[in-house]
């Protein structure tokens, strides 16, 4: 194992989630409410982190469900003075697993941290018989040790690229897939062993996105339709009508297949853009992306699922 972190600190910043969920009854999986145990609680269930010399920080307290601009302003603010300190070796998030996806896709974009940046999370509450979050937390100093900069999600022993990785599952320990790149790499009693490069990422070290972010009182309103069977665009309508208290400002389509959109939901989109509002196309497919050709009908994401797309989206009209 590479350990470029010797003698500096790592640091621990807690959100929530079921990793720190509690139930009534340990046997109980399901009925338990996220968020309740602290993070240094957390950090205290693992042997490895023991005697490290490591930072903790509650940043939140929440159910990732109801994940926002506000947690995720504080998180990028905490991450980025962490990151600036050339104390600090990297960091660990603790975050639910239902919205992690996004809160990795925003952390990559607006901070390029040239740190490691692990989120990790669990599937079972800190209550369980066996809970999985003390590996997964132990796995993601594994990673950590590795030294990479960037964000990644460590999960159920694979750790998975924070542009690729999904949520797949409602109930599996290992929840999170990485699509058609697959995962970057898998934990094996404390190894890291690498299937796949992340792939060239430009870091870029311009202040003014990120300050942006932090100064902004929302995110610019882009909403999330799909394309169905029976589809008439009457959201998109309704979407579009006046009198909202912010202004629509985009729509993503998750389109079928290859980013096919029924003609009634097309037209209802086609007159949004019209209007001024931005359309961007992906995919309702849990699998592959929008494959560009002359056809499509709207801009499509890059590869990119409909949550984070409408997220690129957002952060695209804020930095306008
Ligand atoms: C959450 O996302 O906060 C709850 C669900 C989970 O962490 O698995």
């Amino acid at each position: 194992m590479v350990d470029t972190n010797q003698g500096r600190r790592l640091v621990i910043l807690g959100t929530g989630g079921t990793i720190a969920g509690r139930a009534a009854q340990a046997g109980d999986n399901v009925g338990y409410v996220a968020g309740q145990v602290g993070v240094a609680d957390l950090v205290a269930a693992v042997p490895a982190l023991a005697g490290m010399p490591l930072a903790v920080e509650q940043v939140a307290q929440i159910d990732s469900k109801d994940m926002g601009l506000p947690v995720w302003q504080a998180l990028a603010a905490r991450l980025q003075v962490h990151l600036d300190d050339c104390q600090v070796s990297a960091v660990i998030v603790t975050h639910g697993t239902d919205t992690l996806e996004e809160t990795a896709f925003v952390l990559q974009r607006l901070l390029q941290p040239t740190k490691p940046v692990v989120l990790t999370c669990a599937m079972r509450p800190a209550s369980a018989l066996v809970p999985d979050g003390p590996q997964n937390l132990a796995d993601a100093l594994a990673v950590v040790r590795q030294g990479e900069a960037g964000v990644v999600v460590v999960c159920a022993g694979e750790v998975h690229g924070a542009l690729e990785v999904a949520k797949v599952h409602t109930y599996r320990l290992d929840a999170f897939d990485s699509g058609d790149a697959g995962p970057l790499a898998c934990v094996e009693e404390g190894e890291v062993r690498r299937f796949r490069s992340r792939g060239a990422s430009v870091a870029s070290h311009d202040p003014a996105p990120l300050a942006r972010f932090l100064a902004a009182d929302a995110l610019p309103r882009v909403e999330l339709v799909t394309s169905h069977a029976d589809a008439d665009g009457s959201l998109v309508r309704a979407l579009m009508a006046p009198g909202a208290a912010r202004p629509l400002r985009g729509i993503v389509v998750a389109g079928t297949g290859n980013g096919t959109v029924h003609q009634a939901l097309t037209d209802a989109l086609n007159a949004a853009q019209a209007q001024g509002v931005r359309v961007v196309l992906a995919t309702r497919c849990a699998r592959g992306r929008v494959v560009p050709h002359a056809g499509l009908p709207f801009a499509h994401s890059a590869g990119l699922s409909p949550v984070k797309a409408r997220l690129a989206l957002a952060l695209d009209l804020l930095m306008e």
